[in-house]
């Protein structure tokens, strides 16, 4: 019973997820149409969003890390606050798809393929990384083998946020973070402990969404 339940609630947050309108009404920017299994954001996209939102001016420059293929979390801060966005992805399909749907929006929004921030050697004031996170494991039979960097977080779905922070204590200059993480998939002491492990950076604030199951952390690079 219960893993029927669990089957249908995975199929209609897919449904939410691939829709247009929906999208649409959360973020405030415009979609092109899907193609094959993609989908335009997640439940961790809205929570992020609603948080980075609070740190984003007009002059803030943003990473927006992970971009996907729709730039959605990039698209909507600059929406909202006209901030400068450089959207980066280590996927070149996703990253031609993410593009795509900036010029749709005639967005001013830099694309970067890349590995992290290996080919981001510019300063930047915030990044927001909605990583993926789910365990090898838990993803195999459900998510897709082509779409694989977009949800294969390795054994504990904590292998790149580790690496992240790692790369975040690389670069020399002041920023602040802002990480999105499902609680369902993703443990919050060992994510609390990998970054309390970092001497670099400074947790600023861990917060769970109100209703959905996504905590946002923020954390400072001095
Ligand atoms: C969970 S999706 C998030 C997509 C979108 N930002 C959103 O919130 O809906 C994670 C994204 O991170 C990208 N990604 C995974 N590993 C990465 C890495 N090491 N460097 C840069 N991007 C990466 C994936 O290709 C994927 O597009």
């Amino acid at each position: 019973m219960a893993a029927k339940l669990g089957s249908v609630l995975w199929w209609g947050a897919q449904q939410l997820y691939r829709s247009r309108w929906c999208a649409h009404w959360l973020f405030g920017v415009d979609f092109l149409p899907l193609e094959g299994t993609d989908h335009h954001f997640d439940i961790t996209t809205i929570a992020l969003v609603r948080r980075a939102a609070r740190e984003v001016a007009p002059e803030t420059r943003v990473i927006d890390l992970g971009t996907g293929s729709r730039a959605v979390i990039g698209l909507a801060l600059w929406k909202r606050s006209g901030c400068r966005v450089t959207a980066v992805d280590v996927n070149s399909d996703v990253l031609a798809l993410a593009r795509a749907n900036i010029e749709h929006n005639r967005a001013p929004i830099r694309t970067v393929e890349s590995e992290l921030f290996e080919n981001v050697p510019e300063d930047f004031d915030l990044v927001v990384f909605n990583p993926p996170y789910v365990p090898t494991a838990q993803g195999l039979d459900r998510l897709s083998e082509a779409r694989r960097s977009q949800w294969d977080g390795g054994l504990d779905g904590l292998d790149v946020v580790r690496r992240f922070l790692d790369a975040l204590c690389t670069r020399t200059h002041p920023l602040r973070c802002c990480l999105g993480v499902n609680v369902l998939h993703v443990n919050h002491d060992a994510i609390l402990e990998a970054i309390g492990g970092r001497e670099a950076l400074a947790l600023v604030a861990s917060s769970r969404h109100p209703v959905l199951p996504v905590r946002i952390y923020v954390c400072d690079k001095a």
